[in-house]
């Protein structure tokens, strides 16, 4: 501990030295990929030290952007990869856990190797469930179909017909969004912490706007929370009550986080709104629920992610809404954490109150090219421990392949007792927006990707991956 502490005040020497050794690494590197194992071996360990010093200098970067952003907030690093995040002593640690009969804790310990190859792998995802996903997993009809309906009356869809009954309104055959589609988005929680800024018109300056459930969006609230409207990240309850709420706002995308059921498309059938249900798999550490859905579904498509309303600052103990009363509150300490975590790692940046006026400067955030070295390092690292020789690149974590045509064909997502309102629906907008359309970084990740799609499989495994090819006829 001592002699990490000692090494991180000597920083300015430790970078030109990282420096340097990254660049050996690459010549480390490529001699490994061309030698034999006993050789290779040898190498292994001076890599490993290298990568060790990568990642124990961006934890103290992490640590310096936490004590300056974290509003009290403070980092202790316990190695190269894990590091806890302490609140003030004498914090007010009023929420009380039902279940487990204790207070918030004070301390959350975390894992940023993992956190770093989690949210850097979301940047290239896909987050909307598409019939390619289901035809490409061997089980995808049979048993992953029927865990995305609910009130089914069967586990498995032995009958597909009927399962296809359920999904076909909220199925594109292809993902409607691409990776760096937009370049900023605003993702917009529901906290009563909106009505003490106005951050209304920045809001709207965003590229693409994502909202929660049932939030208002109108004239009364327009100076404190914007009036774009382009998705809505919903639950199973508030899916149900969408007809008032979407109605005037025919392209807002409304994307269902859970489950479907029969109710919704009768709901589904009468809005002509593009629904479709999340991708995705349950976080296995951090802040849970419908808001950190929305920041998965941000990265799968935007450059850069900004949060407002989101309880972030000191002092909330209850969980409030811009539009309603207070209500019970859950695990505010344990969701602040994290969000500083992720902000400090370049997932998010935070806007709230009390730092509404440093929004503009994110230079102790580490950098895009720090990120991905240190990215770097850990897969590294990993491969290593595992004694794995191969080298997949980006697709090292695709379990199961498929295959499908190119983008902006094929079917779009509908039923074939569609009404009227849902035939002149704004899906197409989507669905077969034409490849040269999307901007240029979509079309350049796009080719660095090969032209594949990454998905998640569905369980709390974090590598695996459903990856699905589509041909590039008409697209070069
Ligand atoms: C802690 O919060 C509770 C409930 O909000 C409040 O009643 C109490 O006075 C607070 N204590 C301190 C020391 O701020
Ligand atoms: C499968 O489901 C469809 C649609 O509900 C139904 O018409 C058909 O009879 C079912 N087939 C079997 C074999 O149960
Ligand atoms: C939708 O809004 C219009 C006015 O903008 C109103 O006349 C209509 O009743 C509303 N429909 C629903 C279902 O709320
Ligand atoms: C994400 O995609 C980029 C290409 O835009 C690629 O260079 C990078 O390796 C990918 N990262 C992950 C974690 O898949």
């Amino acid at each position: 501990m001592m002699a990490l502490k000692q090494s991180y005040s000597r920083r300015p020497a430790l970078l030109h030295l990282v420096f340097a050794a990254s660049i050996f690494s690459l010549f480390v590197f490529a001699a490994i990929r061309s030698s034999f194992s006993f050789r290779g071996k040898l190498l292994f360990t001076d890599t490993n030290s290298l990568d060790l010093r990568i990642l124990s200098d961006f934890q103290s970067n992490v640590q310096q952007c936490v004590a300056n952003r974290g509003l009290g907030l403070t980092a202790q690093i316990i190695d190269h990869c894990n590091l806890i995040l302490k609140f003030p002593q004498g914090t007010n640690s009023t929420w009380f856990n039902e279940q487990f009969k204790i207070f918030e804790p004070l301390e959350y310990k975390y894992d940023v190797c993992e956190a770093i190859l989690l949210w850097e792998q979301y940047r290239n995802m896909t987050t909307v469930l598409t019939r390619e996903y289901l035809d490409a997993r061997p089980d995808g009809w049979l048993d992953y179909a029927p865990k995305r309906i609910a009130q089914l009356g069967a586990d498995k869809c032995y009958n597909r017909t009927l399962c296809e009954e359920h999904l076909n309104v909220l199925l594109p055959a292809k993902p409607p969004f691409h990776p760096r589609q937009f370049q900023t988005c605003a993702v917009v929680g529901n906290s009563g912490d909106l009505l003490k800024t106005e951050f209304g018109e920045e809001i709207d300056g965003h590229d693409a706007v994502i909202r929660d459930n049932e939030a208002p969006v109108n004239e009364k609230y327009a100076k404190y929370v914007g009036l774009k409207r382009d998705f809505r990240l919903v639950v199973r309850g508030a899916a149900r009550n969408m007809i008032p709420i979407l109605n005037g706002s025919d392209d807002e995308v409304l994307i269902i986080k859970s489950l479907t059921h029969r109710d919704f498309n009768t709901m589904i059938k009468r809005i002509p709104n593009p629904v479709y249900l999340f991708q995705g798999i349950v976080l296995r550490r951090g802040a849970k629920g419908t808001g950190m859905k929305s920041i998965e579904l941000a990265l799968s498509m935007c450059d850069i992610v900004d949060i407002y309303g989101f309880t972030v600052d000191p002092g909330y103990t209850e969980w409030t809404r811009y539009f309603s009363t207070p209500r019970k509150g859950h695990n505010p300490l344990q969701g602040r954490a994290y969000y500083q975590l992720l902000e400090c790692l370049g997932v998010i940046r935070i806007h709230s109150p009390m730092r509404a006026e440093r929004k503009q400067d994110w230079s102790d955030i580490p950098s895009r090219e720090t990120i991905s070295r240190a990215h770097s390092a850990v897969v590294r690292l990993k491969k290593n421990e595992a004694g794995e020789d191969s080298d997949l690149g980006q697709f090292r974590n695709c379990k199961v392949w498929g295959q499908s045509g190119p983008y902006g064909s094929g079917p779009v997502s509908g039923s074939p007792d569609m009404s009227d309102v849902r035939k002149k629906s704004s899906y197409s907008k989507w669905e077969v927006m034409p490849f040269e359309k999307l901007s240029e970084t979509a079309r350049d990740q796009f080719s660095q990707m090969e032209g594949v799609s990454l998905y998640k499989m569905d369980g709390n495994k974090l590598d695996d991956l459903v990856c699905v090819r589509h041909s590039l006829k008409s697209q070069v």
